[in-house]
């Protein structure tokens, strides 16, 4: 928790990780993002995520985090990046979930400086927010992180940890303090990049927040 973001060991050998990323691209078909298909599904408690990693974060955000609402909300997405698509990249952001798990299924190379849809990430950039209102104020100011000439900037400060995802080593950033955006799956990668997002527990109001706050919550 103090460091906001854990390294997994690679993904394990005694399931087929790659069989399993070509049963989920075909499901994701020609869409950016899916949500839960039968195959993702299948691989989530292949590795034991609901079963065994899920429980343990629930505790932790009761204990942590002072979450009160159930082990049951999460949202488990696959995000299938093409080779040139340009509209899923450096959008600089935190998530609204308490936990999110990166794992790293198909991992595209290129060659000679371009771009391969790496992860780039600050744990701690800002303190676990309070409240929804210091929640929105935060992922707002941030915005203006959310473009390739600030974050290569950061990257050059050393502000950014640069994550290939070569080893497939699942990432999971805990709290909602670590900003983190995607460089671009340029045109010369080596081929499409897919990751799947487990997100644990939205601690935001629901109910009685005004229609703008969540507008704002989702930009
Ligand atoms: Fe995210």
């Amino acid at each position: 928790m103090e460091r906001g973001t854990m390294m997994f060991p690679a993904l394990s050998e005694s399931v087929d990780i790659d069989a399993y990323a070509r049963e989920i691209m075909q499901e994701v078909g020609d869409r950016t993002f899916c949500a839960s298909s039968p195959a993702h599904a299948r691989l989530l408690d292949a590795l034991d995520v609901r079963d065994g990693l899920a429980p343990v974060l629930h505790q932790m955000a009761r204990k942590h985090l002072g979450y009160q609402g159930s082990l049951e909300d999460q949202y488990h997405i696959a995000r299938l990046v093409t080779p040139g698509n340009s509209t899923e990249q450096y959008r600089a952001h935190f998530d609204s979930h308490l936990f999110t798990l990166v794992i790293p299924l198909v991992i595209p190379t290129a060659a000679d400086g371009n771009e391969a849809g790496e992860l780039l990430y600050r744990p701690n950039a800002r303190r676990q927010p309070r409240s929804e209102l210091e929640n929105i104020a935060g992922k707002a100011w941030f915005k203006r992180y959310a473009n390739r000439r600030r974050a290569t900037q950061l990257l050059a400060q050393d502000q950014f940890t640069l994550e290939s995802f070569a080893e497939r080593r699942p990432l999971l950033f805990a709290g909602r303090t670590t900003l983190h955006t995607n460089r671009a799956v340029s045109p010369a990668a080596s081929g499409p990049r897919l990751t799947l997002l487990a997100h644990f527990f939205d601690p935001s109001p629901r109910y009685g927040v005004g229609n703008m706050l969540r507008t704002l919550r989702r930009r």
